[in-house]
């Protein structure tokens, strides 16, 4: 029989890989901590209609990508593309607007979204997904995207591209959309099944499209900015005079849209030149009406989701193993074995890392494990050394061996 394997674009995360995302997610957190964001966990099933809602019927993602079904027939639940309409749900679902006039919320786990799997692109991908909500200063667009910029230098990275743009609010947008509309009536049938779509649905998804001939007929068409009305204006003006305080670079990019609807305002994307199709590793923005539109007050919002695998696939190279048992404890015989099981898991009570092997197999093999575990010392245990009260312990390093009682074996592996 074939063995089962995993589900397409649905990939483990194996042990090392595990522990290196450890420790940059560790890094991140406390970027997080010291920019004042809070923790908080979302469920990953929601109801379909909150993503319909919020990310837009008319996006590649409600329209081709989600995992949807009925639960036993009845309600149609969605396993969740993206994080930010969750968070925004459970915001208005507990009333956290009444806690105070700002909150900052992070969110760390699997998104899932049928896109067709390939390098950088996955079926089931990870996010850290960062939320204000409650202010509309352009200081709070500039905190954020300073922050991302302070994060990637933080784990390690320099040369990233980062793109602004602003995609005014809707009432900007109206007068666009019309000029995007005429613009592109005299080259309707040139554009691919789902532009001429998009043009009467969704005219702003136009910019999003990947096909050659459709992004060549993009490139002269009016973009928002030219429209955006004087509010707007100022609002960006004053977030880009807050990255200039920082000296951060950026490119204004005008035709830079975002897949998902809900953007107004400054939006931003840090990609990475190299990294071929998939090469942006966040993205986000502001979304002024969006908490009004799930059903909540009418307040603001910004906020960025980076991919976990993109990021984690820039710093492949500077993977750490993880830490070595400090111990290792090869015992011969039932008396001995029944002995270091004890002191084994005695030892890791006390928070030491002990590793042993309950095979009772020979002490050859047990040294060949203890030398691949990597451990700093192996204890030996024999009968004799039990009755004795006592091991030899060998320096795995210098190979040197002493025999040492069992009762200051602690204080011979301190580190
Ligand atoms: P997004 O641009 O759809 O935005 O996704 C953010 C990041 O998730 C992307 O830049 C990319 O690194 C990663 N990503 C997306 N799809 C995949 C995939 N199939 N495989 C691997 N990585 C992927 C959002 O999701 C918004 N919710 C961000 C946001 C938060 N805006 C405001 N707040």
């Amino acid at each position: 029989m074939n063995a089962i394997t995993a589900v397409k674009g649905f990939k483990d995360i194996l042990p090392e890989e595990a522990y290196h995302w450890q420790q940059v997610e560790q890094l991140i957190r406390g970027v997080l901590a010291d920019f004042c964001f809070k923790e908080i966990h979302v469920p990953i099933l929601e109801k379909t209609e909150l993503f319909a809602k919020g990310i837009g019927d008319t996006t590649d993602i409600v329209e081709k990508e989600m995992y949807t079904f009925r639960d036993r027939g009845e309600d149609s639940l969605t396993l969740r593309p993206e994080a930010t309409a969750s968070v925004l749900r459970a915001y208005i679902e507990h009333s956290m607007f009444n806690q105070g006039s700002v909150t900052k919320l992070f969110s760390i786990g699997p998104m899932f979204r049928r896109e067709r799997p390939q390098k950088g692109r996955y079926r089931q991908f990870h996010q850290i997904d960062v939320e204000v909500l409650g202010s509309e200063e352009p200081q709070t667009d500039a905190e954020l995207i300073l922050m991302l910029v302070h994060l990637f230098r933080t784990v390690g990275l320099e040369n990233l591209s980062l793109d602004i743009n602003s995609l005014g609010c809707p009432a900007c947008r109206s007068g666009f959309r019309q000029k995007l509309i005429d613009f592109m009536q005299d080259t309707l049938t040139s554009l691919c099944e789902d532009c001429q779509r998009r043009l009467t649905n969704n005219p702003l998804r136009v910019f999003d499209c990947k096909n050659d001939a459709c992004r060549r007929l993009i490139q002269d068409a009016p973009t928002i900015p030219d429209f955006i009305c004087d509010g707007c204006r100022w609002h960006f003006d004053e977030v880009k005079a807050c990255l200039d305080m920082f000296a951060l670079p950026y490119n204004l990019n005008p035709r830079m849209v975002r897949g998902l609807d809900y953007y107004t305002r400054t939006t931003f994307e840090i990609t990475i030149p190299h990294m071929g199709a998939q090469n942006a590793v966040v993205g986000g923005g502001r979304y002024d009406g969006l908490i009004r539109d799930l059903g909540g007050p009418d307040i603001p919002g910004i906020g960025f989701a980076i991919g976990f695998e993109r990021l984690m696939s820039l710093l492949h190279d500077r993977q750490d193993d993880p830490p070595p048992p400090v111990l290792f404890i090869a015992a011969l015989g039932s008396e001995a074995q029944a002995a270091a099981f004890k002191l084994c898991n005695q030892l890791r009570l006390e928070g030491i890392r002990v590793e042993m092997d309950y095979s009772g197999k020979s002490l050859k093999s047990q040294m060949k494990k203890a030398d691949k575990s990597g451990s700093l010392y192996t204890l030996i245990l024999g009968e004799r050394e039990i009755q004795a009260g006592e091991g030899e312990l060998r320096d795995m390093r210098s190979s040197k061996q002493w025999a040492v009682p069992l009762e200051s074996l602690r204080s011979h592996i301190a580190q």
